[in-house]
């Protein structure tokens, strides 16, 4: 238990207020946040519903002594027990707020690392983690749980993102926020929802009808709201049907509120408030005041709270949810001062961990991987790597107290350049590789001259080839290609060498020209804090790569739904996605696939990609027979055929439906075997993936449906077949 400081004595004190004997039911968390409510008078009620950035971003600032230089503040109210909100970014860490804090945190693999492994307590873990360093500086609030799916691989913030299925979103993404939860804190799932593209993300407007939404992006927010029930959503930037998605009706007060019935708060994303009717359509909360044109919950809401009982009512909404979520988590009964003890190592073990399991092993030609650790000549060349790892950046960019190893600006953003730079984490693979083969003579090679890089390729026995994109928040990637020349000197060094191994370290799918030329290729993502040895143990075999992919790598953006971004390089690209007075409406059609995302496009679309979704290679062999498929139930046995200890990951899909094809993964499982060891699975098929949102109803068809398991999406084993009773319900 932490200590507890002089300025959480309020919140005791009113916790002795509301205490009941023991015999009695102890008060809910709604039935406290209601009385308390019942308690404040009116200037009081428009505190919880509005806070600033806690940054200097545009010059000093007067911020309470409570403060904790972080995303966000949300003053509390002492008199009533009522804590502060000291709120920090994300899903990867505890944001580095551009150096700010100066204290540091362990930065985790990015979202494509982490749902890389399919590993539901994986991801718990490195929430618990996350979530401890957070409490231990002070937060109460983490700003974590991406759930938005991969519409378009050249999101910049797709890194952050975890897959482009629904299922396996909202299954991982629900553990996360369990994870970081149970340090009696506040997480958030964001960005909710339908925020697809970085381009003009305050201004995209996304048309998708409300069947296809409910099957796909939302569905991973649901799925995930309910194994992780975090404490607050975030909308997002951009707009849904016309609407903002924080002043977007139909998103917060019909489906979030209404349907699923979510009792927590909506906080809104960093500035995008567009006006007070916010209020009514379901916002409960505005951050990071600064960056919207008004600070509309502060004293207009009071205002019109005054005048209009719809809004009376609705401020009183606001503030029972944001208490309850505090009182849910226990905020009240476990603050949350700064100065905590953090276990450092530890929780380098647990990015060490997610690191290893997320790597995805493409191609693996002559069983080239693992090297001997007796290798004798190994040329390492590019992307940094005598010097660290890459990572994402914007708001979610993570970095221990000594800041970035590399730091390699990216133009002028005004106040957000700080935000916008491509930063390297201090886990060099060179260290790792030279530590591992010690005995072997590793030469390193920036990769900046192609001949140089050539002749350290031809007089080596093995090449190890890093290449690296970067991506971050507020900006997409213009394409899928390696950017600075990169695909020439894979193309030339590979040429040069047949035992060339390619090492990624991206935040987005990319194609790969010179694929056939190479001998193997390591998808890293970007890899954390322990990044540097989590490769070189993949490499070298003392880790078993078990990662399979989250997203599908297209051959080519012509394979895409849109195969141009709405609005890219129509206007000039800001941070926040703010675009010019008088610009015309720029919509994304997310109709033209629906809920057909991802590996369900291109399987309508009969386009085979690079690399599908669910492929990833393994130093083992496995098979997977017997499907048996009961009601919900299915059934199967996997089995190590090698040598080789490993782990599998069991793909279940659905495949047709009344005889006609139709793709979805409806279950996986992620299983550790020893060398010939066999195990049976069985899996719970969550209805909602068999059927079809229409006319207000989840509706499961009566009919043949078939089921298969695969390697992957685009490699599917025989089909069982099970008749389906029609069923009809509502959420
Ligand atoms: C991002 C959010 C983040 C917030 C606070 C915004 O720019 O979209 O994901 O939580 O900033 O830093």
């Amino acid at each position: 238990m932490p200590s507890i400081g002089h300025s959480y004595l309020p919140a005791i004190l009113a916790l002795a207020v509301v205490a009941v004997p023991a015999h009695a039911k102890e008060p809910t968390a709604a039935e406290r946040a209601a009385a308390i409510v019942a308690r404040m008078n009116v200037g009081e009620k428009a505190t919880l519903t509005h806070g600033p950035m806690a940054v200097p971003i545009f010059g000093p600032q007067n911020l309470p002594a409570d403060v904790v230089p972080g995303a966000g503040y949300i003053a509390g109210i002492p008199r009533l027990g009522v804590p502060s909100l000291r709120e920090t970014d994300a899903s990867l860490g505890i944001g580095w707020a551009g150096g700010l804090r100066k204290d540091g945190a362990t930065a985790l693999p990015s979202g494509l690392a982490m749902a890389s492994s399919w590993n539901p307590s994986l991801l718990r873990a490195g929430g618990a983690m996350i979530g401890a360093e957070a409490r231990a500086k002070g937060f109460n609030v983490l700003l974590a749980g991406g759930a938005n799916l991969m519409r378009d691989p050249r999101n910049g913030r797709t890194f952050e993102y975890l897959s482009e299925d629904p299922l396996l979103s909202g299954t991982l993404v629900g553990n996360a926020i369990a994870g970081v939860q149970s340090n009696h804190i506040i997480s958030t799932i964001k960005h909710f929802a339908l925020n697809g593209q970085e381009t003009v993300r305050k201004f995209v407007d996304v048309d998708i009808a409300d069947g296809s939404a409910r099957e796909s992006d939302l569905l991973a927010f649901q799925i995930g709201i309910e194994i992780g029930r975090p404490g607050a959503v975030m909308c997002g930037y951009n707009k849904v049907n016309g609407h903002s998605a924080c002043d977007n009706s139909w998103l917060l007060n019909d489906v979030l509120k209404r349907d699923w019935r979510y009792p927590g708060f909506v906080m809104s994303d960093w500035g995008a408030v567009p006006s007070l009717s916010a209020a009514v359509n379901g916002l409960d909360q505005q951050s990071g005041e600064q960056l919207d044109v008004k600070v509309w919950f502060a004293a207009p809401l009071a205002q019109a709270a005054g005048s209009d009982p719809k809004v009376q009512s609705r401020l009183d909404d606001m503030n029972r949810r944001i208490i309850t979520s505090m009182f849910e988590q226990g905020l009240d009964k476990y603050p949350a001062p700064p100065g905590g003890v953090i276990d450092v190592k530890a929780h380098h073990a647990v990015a060490m961990e997610v690191a290893q399991q997320g790597m995805v092993l493409l191609r693996n030609e002559r069983g080239v991987l693992p090297l001997a650790k007796t290798a004798k000549r190994i040329a390492v060349i590019g992307g940094f790597a005598d010097l660290g790892v890459l990572s994402g950046a914007g708001s979610s960019q993570v970095h221990d107290e000594r800041g970035p190893a590399v730091q390699v600006a990216d133009g002028n953003h005004g106040p957000f350049s700080g935000m916008v730079s491509q930063q390297y984490h201090r886990s060099p693979p060179l260290d790792a590789i030279r530590a591992i083969a010690p005995n072997a003579k590793v030469t390193f090679n920036n990769g900046d001259y192609l001949s140089e890089a050539i002749a350290d390729a031809r007089s080596a026995d093995v090449v190890i080839i890093f290449a690296t994109k970067w991506a971050t928040e507020g900006f997409d990637v213009a394409d899928l290609s390696l950017p600075k020349g990169q695909d020439q000197l894979i193309d030339a060094v590979a040429s040069a060498n047949s035992n060339t191994i390619v090492v990624l370290e991206t935040g987005n799918p990319i194609q790969m020209p010179w694929l056939s030329k190479t001998a193997a290729v390591l998808e890293a993502w970007y890899p954390g804090a322990e990044g540097g040895p989590a490769i070189a143990s993949v490499l070298f075999g003392d880790f078993n790569p078990s990662g399979r992919l989250p997203i599908s790598f297209p051959a080519n953006v012509d394979q895409l739904p849109r195969p141009k971004i709405d609005g890219y390089g129509q206007v000039p690209a800001t941070f926040l996605g703010d675009v010019p007075a008088g610009t015309p409406p720029i919509h994304a059609n997310f109709n033209l696939e629906g809920s057909d995302v991802g590996y369900r496009w291109f399987a309508r679309e009969r386009k085979r990609t690079l690399f599908p979704f669910g492929f990833g290679l393994s130093y083992s062999s496995f098979s997977h027979d017997n499907l048996r498929v009961d009601g919900m139930k299915a059934s199967f046995i996997v089995k190590n055929k090698s040598s080789v200890a490993g782990a599998h990951v069991a793909q279940l899909y659905l495949v047709s439906r009344g005889g006609t094809a139709k793709l979805r993964l409806a279950g996986f499982q992620r299983t550790t075997l020893a060398p010939g060891a066999a195990a049976a699975i069985s899996l719970e098929i969550d209805p909602r993936i068999l059927a079809d949102w229409q006319g207000g109803q989840w509706v499961i068809a009566s009919g043949d449906y078939g089921f298969a398991l695969g390697d992957n999406a685009e490699q599917l084993g025989p089909v069982t077949t099970v008749h389906m009773n029609e069923r009809r319900w509502s959420d």
